[in-house]
């Protein structure tokens, strides 16, 4: 069953065809207006989606070697994310499924990033623990089985991803700031000072990173400007240092707490290399297999969509034509 999936819930258009087997194609067009804003924009997302959308699936199917009529199924997702995002996708989906009169099915975004997993290792099975760390969120999940979720935590203020895009702002880095911190931070003293790290209530796997973002803050303003230059790489070391620390400690309490065997990593903080390798060596310690998406399918992409879809299509699960974009979806 061939099923095209589209994603386009925040600033990356992107479609992907999947037969169930191999992820045939996994076209991506970033928008790369958001850095000169230091952030992502709505009104130019959704006005960049309208642009690529069509141009991006007609490149998909054309890397699949596959016309519009082989298309068994669409997969879309319809939530969380920007309205005006989701509603591009949604709508150009559903003029394919009427048109080519074949079922469609909304996913939720989230729930994507987990099947990241099972394309980068088809064998995998649940149960599974799921860090889900992205610019708008960062989750813990326990995968019972495929389709049966359960949202362990959360994060209560900001996102990984977004703390480190305003980290990189204080440090008047580009957008999106990840990349950049990791960089710097890979000549940092990781020494230099010890930022606060947030576990919360004992026993808790929520999240929550506005108080490490507020220590780096006043750190920053306390230096002046030659030691703040002097020192930029310490601090993206030690800041990068406090978020891996909580988001491998906890990942690894909510596997031990739930009895579970094994750990996968998604979303865009994922490409971080001192965050894979500090989970690496916990999972060893712990004897957790631990399971990690190559970083194309870390990134938010359609390939993800279209293996959840498919997983549904295949059960006879789909939406009706009038499913409205849910921004705040959640588990
Ligand atoms: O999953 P994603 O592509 O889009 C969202 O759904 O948000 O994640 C984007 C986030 C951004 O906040 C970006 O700074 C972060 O992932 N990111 C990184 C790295 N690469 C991207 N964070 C830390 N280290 C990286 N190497
Ligand atoms: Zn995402």
């Amino acid at each position: 069953m061939i099923v095209l999936g589209i994603e386009t819930s925040c600033d990356d258009t992107s479609a992907a065809v999947y037969d169930g087997n191999t992820l045939l194609s996994n076209i991506i067009s970033t928008q790369l207006i958001h850095s000169n804003f230091g952030g992502v924009v709505p009104e130019l997302a959704s006005r960049a989606h309208i642009r690529m959308v069509l141009p991006v699936i007609r490149e998909a199917l054309k890397k699949a070697g596959i016309k519009t009529a082989d298309i068994r199924g669409i997969g879309v997702t319809y939530g969380p994310g920007l309205a005006g995002s989701l509603l591009v996708g949604l709508s150009i989906a559903k003029g394919l499924a009427l048109s080519l009169d074949i079922p469609m099915i909304g996913i939720n975004h989230l729930e994507g990033h987990i099947w990241s997993n099972y394309l980068a290792n088809p064998g995998l099975n649940p149960p599974i623990i799921v860090l889900i760390v992205s610019g708008g969120h960062t989750q813990l999940v326990y995968v019972r089985e495929w389709g049966s979720y359960k949202l362990l935590g959360r994060t209560r203020d900001d996102a990984s991803g977004e703390a480190f895009d305003k980290v990189a702002k204080m440090l008047d880095l580009g957008y999106p700031g990840g990349p950049f911190i990791e960089k710097l931070a890979l000549n940092g003293n990781p020494e230099y000072i010890r930022f606060p790290r947030a576990y919360l209530e004992e026993g808790s796997l929520d999240f929550s990173f506005s108080g490490l973002k507020t220590a780096v803050l006043n750190h920053v303003r306390r230096l002046g400007k030659r030691e703040l230059k002097k020192h930029i790489s310490d601090i993206a070391a030690c800041f990068q240092d406090a978020v891996v620390d909580v988001l491998v400690q906890k990942s690894i309490y909510a596997a031990e707490n739930n009895g579970v065997k094994r750990i996968c990593v998604a979303g865009g903080v994922a490409v971080n290399r001192h965050l894979q390798k500090k989970m690496k060596q916990a999972c060893n310690e712990k004897n957790i297999e631990l399971f990690w998406p190559p970083a194309n399918l870390c990134t938010d992409n359609g390939g993800m969509i279209a293996a959840a879809a498919h997983f549904y299509l295949k059960r006879g699960v789909t939406s009706p034509l009038t499913l409205s974009p849910r921004p705040s979806l959640n588990f």
